[in-house]
Order: structure tokens, then sequence, then C-alpha cells
């Protein structure tokens, strides 16, 4: 009797972490495509860097990388497609030693989904002045389907007081490029991009990374994360 209660107690046990470390079940693996996640999975997104302009159909609507009318594969574009953890802080990398952002136009834009495209505003990255290195960039879901993509910023807090980082706009920390490794400065700047979950996956379980992310910011994530990495990058196109 007692040892079927401990083989019945081992049992669940073993089911209880079969559903929360439970295998990555979503299948799909192009940022062009419709999904719907369940914590845990990993979701692909892809970031494109061109332009600002590039992003826009006509100078005024903005459509997803994906939609060939932007034709962003034949201009000056890069792309790169990360596959995170939903609902697992994450902090993302671009290593920016053989990659120069403004050299692509200095702005990009984060992207999922096809007929449920989902797309960030453009962001400032880089020009030949200032470059923005640090991001945190919000994946909100509404029942496991990508609903938007934002870039959340703390105007300036993080670099209130640092002499070698500039306040633009109020928003953007930014390094003066020729402080750059890559142009014989001796600060790395590549670029780092913290991802936040928010909403809710297709149980309606609530994702929570969002609130960790809030509480932890006051001791510097990028302090606590700078070995973690995700997996970079594919490099390029022939998605569009
Ligand atoms: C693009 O702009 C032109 C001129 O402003 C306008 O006639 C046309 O309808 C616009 N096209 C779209 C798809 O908005
Ligand atoms: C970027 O790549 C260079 C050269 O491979 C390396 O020295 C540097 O540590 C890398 N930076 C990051 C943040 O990974
Ligand atoms: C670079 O961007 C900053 C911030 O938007 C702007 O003030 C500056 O004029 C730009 N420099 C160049 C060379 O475009």
């Amino acid at each position: 009797m007692a040892v079927m209660t401990l083989q019945f107690l081992l049992l669940t046990f073993t089911t209880l972490l079969a559903t929360v470390y439970g295998d990555d079940k979503n299948h799909v693996y192009s940022p062009c495509s419709d999904t719907t996640i369940q914590r845990h999975d990993g979701f692909t997104f892809g970031i494109a860097f061109a332009s600002r302009t590039n992003f826009f159909l006509n100078n005024s609507i903005e459509l997803s990388p994906c939609d060939r009318r932007l034709s962003l594969s034949s201009s000056n574009s890069q792309l790169s497609v990360f596959r995170p953890k939903v609902d697992e802080i994450s902090l993302l990398t671009i290593n920016t030693s053989s990659f120069q952002p403004d050299s692509y136009g200095g702005y990009m834009v984060a992207f999922a989904g096809s007929k449920y495209a989902a797309r960030s505003p453009p962001a400032f990255v880089a020009n030949s002045t200032y470059i923005v290195t640090s991001f945190t960039l919000v994946l909100e879901f509404k029942k496991g389907r990508l609903n938007n993509l934002y870039w959340k910023r703390d105007g300036c807090a993080s670099c209130k007081g640092q002499s070698n980082l500039v306040c633009l706009n109020n928003q953007d920390c930014a390094f003066k490029t020729s402080s750059c490794k890559n142009q014989g400065g001796s600060v790395d700047c590549s670029l780092g991009i913290q991802l936040a979950f928010s909403g809710t996956d297709k149980h309606y379980s609530v994702l929570n990374s969002w609130y960790e992310v809030e509480n932890l910011r006051q001791y510097s994530l990028y302090g606590l994360y700078s070995n973690l990495r995700n997996s970079l990058t594919s490099q390029y196109s022939k998605l569009f």
C-alpha cells in the first residue's frame, strides 16, 4: 500500500514537472507565420534593420517587414531571427563588431505573424554620431496569439549621471559611436534587447515575466544577465 502511494505520488510529480517544464510545442519557426502559444513554448520573431521610411508604405502606413509591398529584401536591410521561450526573461544580443546598424538605415522593427501580423514602431538604433545599445521589447499576447509589440522606455532613467551616455529625445540612452570598439573606442556597442511577455496564453494563463522585469530593473538586469545570450541570428532575408 505504501509503495503504491509512493508510485502514485511519483507519477503525479512527473506529470506536474512535464506540465511545468513541458517541451516546446510550438512548431511554427518562421517569423512570418501565425501561431498560438502557451507558456514555455518557443516563439519565433524577427527584428529587421532598415531606414525609417523603408518600414512605411507610401510614407504613411507602417507594414510588417513580412509584407512584400515593403520590398525590404531589395532595399538596404538586415534581418535577425530569435526564438526565446515564452514568459522567460531573456536578453537577446546582437554583436556589432561586424554589423553596424547605422549602415543599414539605423532603425529597427520587431515583428511576427502573417494574417495576424504584429510589428513594433520603428526604434532609433544608430546614426553616424550616436548608438542606442539597450532596449526593452514587450511581447503582448491575447489567448496565445501575438497581439502587440512595443518598446518600453524608461525616459533615460538608466543613464542619469553617467558621463559616457547621452540622453536622446528624453527617451534613449546613447553612446557616441566614436566611443565604440569598432570605431577605435573602448565600449562594446553590441545591442542588448531585454524581452518581457504580457497578456495571456492559449489556456488563458497569465504571462507575467513583465512584472519580473519591472521589479528587477532597479537591480540592473543587464548586470545580472550579461552572460545570458539567446540564440542569435539567422542571416538573412529569404523570408521576405
Ligand atoms: C499613396 O499616395 C498617393 C499620393 O499621395 C495616393 O494617391 C495613393 O492612394 C496612396 N496609396 C496608398 C496605398 O495609400
Ligand atoms: C562580439 O564579437 C567580438 C568578436 O568576436 C567579441 O570580442 C565580443 O566579446 C563580442 N561581444 C559580445 C557582447 O558578445
Ligand atoms: C543622430 O541622431 C540624433 C538623435 O536623433 C540627432 O540629434 C543627430 O542630429 C543625428 N546625427 C546625424 C549625423 O544624423
